[in-house]
Order: structure tokens, then sequence, then C-alpha cells
């Protein structure tokens, strides 16, 4: 068992990643400035300190009590806002990160596990993406999530700091106990986004091109369930009490659904049509973005449960009722 400091862990990934540190038995102290992250998203099980990465006295102090492990999840992630305030992105994802860097180096702690992005890689060059794909990342917070994963290598290299990048495709779902309770705020992705047309809480929906060079002409997407991701983290942190050796490793399903089958499959979970219409393609969206997360199986015994996408919806629908 790991003591372990889960950074932003009262975010939408970060509260699924501390109940299953919870399940499995992990002793858990939660960071997390609730700027995203919400109260309701706290465990009694977890310590909670309530503070921010760039406040590198509350930080420090947190980080002084001997942990094993840090999950580093506290970010900002919105693509599009990123490239209009790069400035935001730069001191949250960058200065913040560098701050536990170096509270983790002045206290000794030795292991990170890391949210990355497969927005490191861009555009696809080929598919599926594996972890060898160069790194070109074409909006500002990709590229905050690859400056994050070279700096964690300085850190290895130079100051013996061990870590677990954990590079996720298309974070989707909700704990299927509904043991998580703050729906998130403001949410930007495709799934949350049906979801609102389907409650009326938005009035219909669009997507982004019907003429890419895919199935049926729609972008298609590597969707990878938020209980899946949060088994990775579990298992990385063990990885690291043992094995002392530092990895990247992609998190998907392998499995490519394009955005009219995620339409289709939520009109059949909640048993009636969506209204929505086409609209031009979004600018900087790659045609089909796939893992393959067969590194992540190997290293750490990682399986994804779910590979039904109609599941993983229903798991997000529950959430509303
Ligand atoms: N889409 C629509 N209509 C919408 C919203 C999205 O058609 O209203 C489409 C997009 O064009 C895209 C697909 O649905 O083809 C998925 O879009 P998301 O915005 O949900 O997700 P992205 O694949 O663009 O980005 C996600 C994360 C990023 C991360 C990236 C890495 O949101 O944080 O995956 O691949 F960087």
């Amino acid at each position: 068992m790991a003591k372990v400091l889960v950074v932003g862990g009262a975010g939408y990934i970060g509260s699924h990643v501390v109940l299953e540190l919870l399940d499995k038995g992990h002793e858990v102290v939660v960071f997390d400035n609730l700027s995203t992250g919400q109260k309701v998203n706290l465990f009694d099980k977890a310590e909670f300190v309530q503070g921010d990465i760039l406040d590198v006295r509350a930080l420090e102090n947190v980080m002084s009590r001997n942990f094993d492990v840090v999950i580093h999840m506290a970010a900002l992630k919105a693509v599009g806002e990123s490239m209009a305030k790069p400035e935001i992105y730069a001191t949250g994802n960058i200065t913040g990160g560098v701050n536990i860097l170096n509270a983790m180096v002045k206290f000794n702690v030795k292991n990170i596990v890391f949210s990355s992005s497969a927005a490191v890689y861009g555009m696809p060059k080929y598919l599926p993406v594996d972890e060898k794909h160069e790194k070109e990342p074409i909006n500002f917070y990709g590229y905050t999530k690859s400056f994050f994963e070279d700096l964690m290598d300085w850190y290895h290299n130079l100051k013996a700091i061990n870590f677990i990048s954990l590079r996720y495709f298309n974070a989707v779902g909700y704990d299927a106990l509904g043991r998580v309770k703050g729906k998130e705020k403001n949410p930007q992705n495709l799934l949350p986004i049906i979801i609102e047309a389907a409650t009326g809480k938005r009035n219909g929906f669009e997507i982004y091109g019907n003429d890419y060079d895919t199935e049926d002409g729609t972008c298609e997407r590597d969707y990878i369930h938020v209980s899946d991701l949060a088994s990775a983290h579990e298992k990385a942190v063990c990885y690291l009490m043992t094995e002392k050796k530092s990895h990247v490793l992609n998190l998907g399903t392998g499995q490519a659904v394009s955005v009219r089958q995620m339409v289709e499959a939520t009109e059949k979970v909640i048993g009636r049509p969506l209204k929505y219409a086409y609209a031009p393609r979004r600018p900087g969206d790659p045609a089909k973005l796939v893992a393959t997360s067969s590194l992540a199986r190997q290293v750490l015994g990682w399986t994804p449960k779910y590979t039904n996408i109609k599941d993983i919806i229903q798991t997000t629908w529950n959430m509303e009722k």
C-alpha cells in the first residue's frame, strides 16, 4: 500500500482516481484549489487539503508529509482557451508543475504519476498512435503537457525522480456505482454536450464535419472510460512502489468510434432521437485518433474493462437520473 498525494483529486478524473485508490486500500490526501474540482467529489476516507499549486508554501506544507507517490492531475484543459490565453496555461500547467517537482525534490518524494494527453502528438502521422510517435502538439494545451513530460525526464536523470506519464485519449463516463456526485461544469467535450442536448439544457448540438476520410465521414476517436483511466493510475502507483523505472504510456481502448456512432449510441441509450445539425469542420481536429495501449497493458498489467460504447454512455446518462 502507498501513501499518495493526489493533486487535483476533486476534479472529474481525479475523483475517480481517488475512489480507485481508496478501494485498493491506499492512504490518500487530496490537494485541490476547487477551481473546477468540487467539494461533492471528496470522500470521507481521503483527507482533503484546500490549496493551489501556485502557492508554494501551501504546496510544500502538504508535500512535507512523507508521501510515496504524487499523482499530478491539476491542470487547465480547454484546448481552445489555451490558444487564446497561453499565459494562463503557462502559469497553471507549467509553473504549477515545476512547483510540484521542486517540492518533491525538497521533501525527497521519489515518484510521480502525471496526467498527460494524446494532445502531445498533434496530427497523427500513423495509426494507431504508439508512444514512439513524435510529439508535435498543435495547441498550447498539448504543448504544456509535452513540456512537463520533458521536465520529468530531466528530473528523472538529475534528481532520481521516477515518473509514469499517462497519455489519455478521450475520457468519458462516470463511476458505474454513482459514487462520484459532481457533474463536470461547463463541459466542452462531445458526450457531455450530447447529454446536455438530451436533457434539454441546450437546444441540440452540431457535428463538426461530415466530409472526413472516415467510414461515415465524421471524426473518429478512442473513448476511454474514466474508471479505466483510474485503474491505470492505481496500477502505476503500485508499479512505482516496486520497480523504480519511468515510462510514458498511452491509455485508450484502441477502438475507433465516430461522432455519428456516438450520437446513435446515445439515442439508443436514452430511447429517443436527438436534435443535431452538421456544421463545418472544427479547425485542428484530426480525422481519426486512436491509440495502441499495448505498452500500458504490458508494463502495468492493465486492461480497460469498458469496451462497449453504449455501456460507457449509460454511466454518463445515469448521472442525469
Ligand atoms: N465534436 C462535435 N460536436 C461538438 C463537440 C465535439 O462534433 O459539439 C466532435 C469533435 O469535432 C471531435 C469529437 O467530437 O471530432 C471529439 O471532440 P472532443 O472535443 O470531445 O474531444 P477532442 O478529441 O477534440 O479532444 C480530447 C480532449 C482534449 C485532448 C484530446 C486529445 O478534450 O483535452 O482529446 O486527443 F487533448
